[in-house]
């Protein structure tokens, strides 16, 4: 699958523009830790580091949300049903499917840790954004994310423990995790009209 064709396929599944926004930013995030993390795991085969997968895995995670609403604990069941027969790879399957608690219960490699980490912490940065004077990701600092990441009731939805997983399963300090993804939201600003 190409790029542009998982775009294509989530901006069919998707009608609202925050939820494929959502999945740009997981995308971005995606990228970025593959090859941040590319670096750390020389002792991993290159498979585990294909970083297009990452990055579908990224864009697709939430592809089913709006189809799924009523019956939630369907969430990525569907988008799995409708790749299985474009010959999509088991990896990006099961790595979307990870992302949900309810699905599957575990993450069985640092792709799908990667996307059950990245999908809060890009919730987080949306809101910490949205609350800045110009709304704009540009001057939101490192600092000012973690600060709110300790505010409880800030972004309550936004699951801080799930976001926690890139030290428990990546071994990525949070500091370190929240700039990457920082970074990565700030270079597709434009696309996430942030
Ligand atoms: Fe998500």
């Amino acid at each position: 699958m190409t790029r542009e064709q998982a775009f294509n396929l989530m901006t069919q599944m998707l009608q609202s523009k925050n939820l494929q926004k959502h999945g740009l930013a997981v995308e971005a995030i995606m990228g970025a830790l593959c090859k941040y993390l590319k670096q750390r795991h020389t002792e991993q085969t290159d498979e585990e580091f294909n970083e297009e997968e990452w990055a579908i895995v990224g864009m697709l995670h939430d592809a089913d949300y709006e189809l799924v609403e009523k019956d939630p604990k369907r969430h990525t069941l569907v988008t799995a049903e409708k790749l299985k027969p474009l010959g999509v790879s088991e990896r990006i399957i099961e790595g979307i499917k990870a992302h949900h608690d309810g699905i599957k219960s575990g993450r069985e490699n640092l792709m799908e840790s990667s996307v059950y980490a990245a999908d809060e912490l890009s919730g987080l940065i949306t809101a910490a954004a949205l609350v800045r004077p110009d709304k704009k990701l540009a001057s939101l600092t490192e600092e000012s994310v973690l600060k709110r990441f300790k505010e409880k009731s800030f972004a309550a939805g936004a699951n801080r423990e799930q976001i926690l997983a890139c030290e428990k399963e990546l071994n990525i300090p949070l500091e370190e995790f929240v700039g990457i993804a920082l970074k990565a939201m700030q270079g597709i600003s434009e696309e996430l009209g942030l």
